[in-house]
């Protein structure tokens, strides 16, 4: 038995490690591609996050955002946790309070729970494959709402540059089609928000498995669904665009997609 309480616990205290971070005195590195950051606390909470997790499960492999000597290079192994320690570090760098620790994990290369903590509002998002997903305890399911009944979400990552006229003219036509549109810049976030029914849409052209592994067990569990923008399936070891939505808004974009000309493992 994996004892999902002591890991949301953890998580909890890797966010009071968020909550009073010095942003004045952090260093900063900057990693490869554009806007790409690493602050010295998202180094601090992966490692403290892969102490107490090894100490849960002893047998899992690591596929951390900051951490590369322990990514996975296959999905041999057994239990692998995905671990984003600061979804949003461009948030967390300026102040914004709009950030998430994400830590998904997978068994024998399916995900089988989800985990994203917002610790500047104290909300924890959680799901067990097979037994629902979770907002601080409160079980979510979400209403099946059309585009036009509802907030869209995109990500638009600097890194992404080259593709941004695709996203964007994508994404122009959403947002005509729906209530509003916004860009939180924690995709775990947004991509959970989908399954509280605040999103009905969340969309990016390229993301790693670490930003979006937890929450799509949340979101599935929730009733929604996730997959590439041209509908193949996600994958759990390299980068690859995301859709994610209620059951008729994918449907919808998935459509306007194909019009697009993105194909099904884009
Ligand atoms: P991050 O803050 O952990 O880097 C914003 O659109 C989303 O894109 C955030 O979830 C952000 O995660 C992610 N993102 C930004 N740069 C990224 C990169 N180089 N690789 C993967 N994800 C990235
Ligand atoms: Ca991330």
């Amino acid at each position: 038995m994996i004892d999902y309480k002591k890991i949301e616990n953890c998580i909890k205290e890797a966010g009071k490690m968020v909550l009073t971070a010095n942003l004045e005195r952090a260093s900063v590195e900057q990693k490869t591609g554009d806007a790409n950051f690493c602050t010295e606390y998202d180094v601090k909470v992966q490692k403290f996050l892969i102490d107490e997790l090894s100490k849960i499960l002893p047998e899992a492999s690591f596929f951390g955002e900051e951490d590369t000597n322990n990514n996975i290079k296959d999905l041999e192994k057994e239990y692998i946790f995905y671990i984003d320690p600061i979804d949003g570090t461009t948030n967390f760098m300026f102040g914004y309070n709009h950030s998430s620790i994400s830590v998904g994990l997978a068994h024998n290369g399916k995900m089988i729970a989800g985990f994203v903590y917002n610790p500047y509002v104290d909300e924890m998002y959680k799901a067990v494959r097979n037994e629902g997903a979770f907002l601080n305890n409160k079980p979510l399911k979400m209403t099946d709402r059309a585009v036009s009944e509802g907030i869209i979400a995109f990500g638009c990552a600097r890194y992404n540059e080259n593709k941004v006229d695709v996203l964007f003219s994508t994404v122009k036509e959403l947002f005509l089609k729906s209530l509003s549109i916004r860009s939180g810049g924690s995709a775990a976030i947004d991509l959970s928000r989908i399954a509280k029914g605040a999103n009905v849409i969340y969309i990016e052209l390229k993301l790693q498995p670490y930003d979006y592994a937890a929450a799509s067990v949340i979101l599935e569990e929730a009733g929604g669904v996730i997959t590439r923008i041209g509908g193949g399936e996600i994958s759990l070891l390299e980068p690859c665009s995301i859709l994610a939505g209620t059951k008729k808004a994918h449907k919808e974009v998935m459509a306007i997609a194909k019009e697009k000309g993105y194909t099904s493992n884009f």
